[in-house]
């Protein structure tokens, strides 16, 4: 190596200032949301040690090859062969130790990583997501809430026990680096403790179908005082009046992810102006929307398919999902909507 000392010391200063400038340019090019719970620190602090490696290898091979490139090149009149180099034990050793040794030391801190993201936290609040075809709805077992935007307050540690009633959706907010699937006929869980109060949101991380784009809801982060002013505003909701309840139905149960209630054609047929209609069928009948075909439509929805909408999207269970006095209310909402 004697001789090539001074190519070697060249060479470790380049891949040091390499490696320093890629680790600058991955951490100003990459952009990542705010850090908006515990969670998002410590996935980051993951992130950072894995930046650091990428600069340094990236700038360890990068530099190697130019340098040879360029320094070692062939110059005009030299028709020889180079010097021949007959493997390197103690390089190859190294060369293959050292990678190991650093993947063994990341899956520690890998592992390490996780316990400490899902550990359970003193006084958790629990909340339970539905997610489906294609909505989320929060309902908070302590006051009975249900809800289609989550508000939890800052600080607070939260647990998610999350099930989806029919395929898998992937729960994500980026800001708080958590992402965990939704799987059929099975709870799922995710803790987060959020850092910063504000509006995130909710998006579904699996592809799930149709309206899997629009799949989304708002997570409010406020003040432990501006959470109990909601909780308060929450369960003083008046339930007697058939239309707010069959408004709140249609937020909770997803109605509203398929069916607008402006005119807009969704997956569904919109619910303005639909009562009273006459609507074309896909079989060729023609039916009078009434309070009849509105309870045979939300019960046994693939009976009578509305001409130009696709069958099999809509739920086949909301005959068992939602109570007798729910499905009449929802129909006075619908008739409410002209
Ligand atoms: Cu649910 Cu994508």
């Amino acid at each position: 190596m004697g001789k090539y000392r001074r190519h070697f010391t060249i060479v470790a200063v380049l891949v040091a200032l390499g490696t320093v400038f890629m680790d600058w340019l991955l951490r100003t090019v990459l952009y990542l949301p705010p850090e908006a719970s515990t969670q998002a620190r410590i996935v980051d602090g993951l992130l950072r040690i894995h930046i650091a490696l990428i600069a340094f290898f990236f700038s360890l091979i990068v530099v190697f090859v130019a340098y040879s490139v360029i320094v070692f090149r062939a110059r005009s009149g030299e028709e020889g062969d180079g010097d021949f180099i007959h493997g390197h034990t103690t390089l190859e050793i190294v060369w293959t130790a050292v990678p190991l040794a650093i993947v063994i030391v990341l899956g520690f801190i890998g592992a390490r990583t996780l316990n400490e993201m899902t550990a359970p936290q003193p006084n958790e609040m629990v909340i339970q997501v539905i997610g489906r075809q294609w909505s989320w709805s929060f309902t908070y077992p302590d006051t009975g809430i249900t809800s289609t935007e989550m508000v939890v307050p800052v600080d607070q540690p939260v647990l998610l026990k999350m099930e989806s009633p029919d395929v898998i959706h992937s729960f994500y907010v980026p800001e708080f680096r958590v992402k965990q699937d939704l799987v059929p006929g099975r709870v799922t869980e995710v803790r987060f403790t959020p850092t910063q109060t504000g509006v995130f949101l909710v998006r579904c991380a699996e592809l799930c179908g149709t309206a899997h784009a629009d799949m989304r809801a708002p997570v409010r982060v406020v003040t432990p005082e501006e959470y109990q002013a909601w909780v308060q505003e929450q369960t003083a909701q008046p339930a007697d009046d058939p239309v707010a309840l069959g408004q709140k139905v249609a937020e909770t149960q997803g109605c509203l992810a398929c069916h607008s209630i402006d005119g807009t054609r969704l997956v569904g047929p919109t619910w303005q102006g639909l009562f009273g209609k006459e609507e074309a069928l896909e079989d060729g009948r023609t039916v009078t929307v009434d309070e009849e075909y509105l309870y045979r439509a939300i019960v046994d929805p693939d009976a009578e398919i509305v001409a130009g909408f696709p069958p099999g999207v809509m739920p086949q269970n909301y005959g068992e999902l939602l109570s007798d006095q729910e499905i009449q209310a929802l129909i006075e909402y619908i008739k409410s909507l002209q």
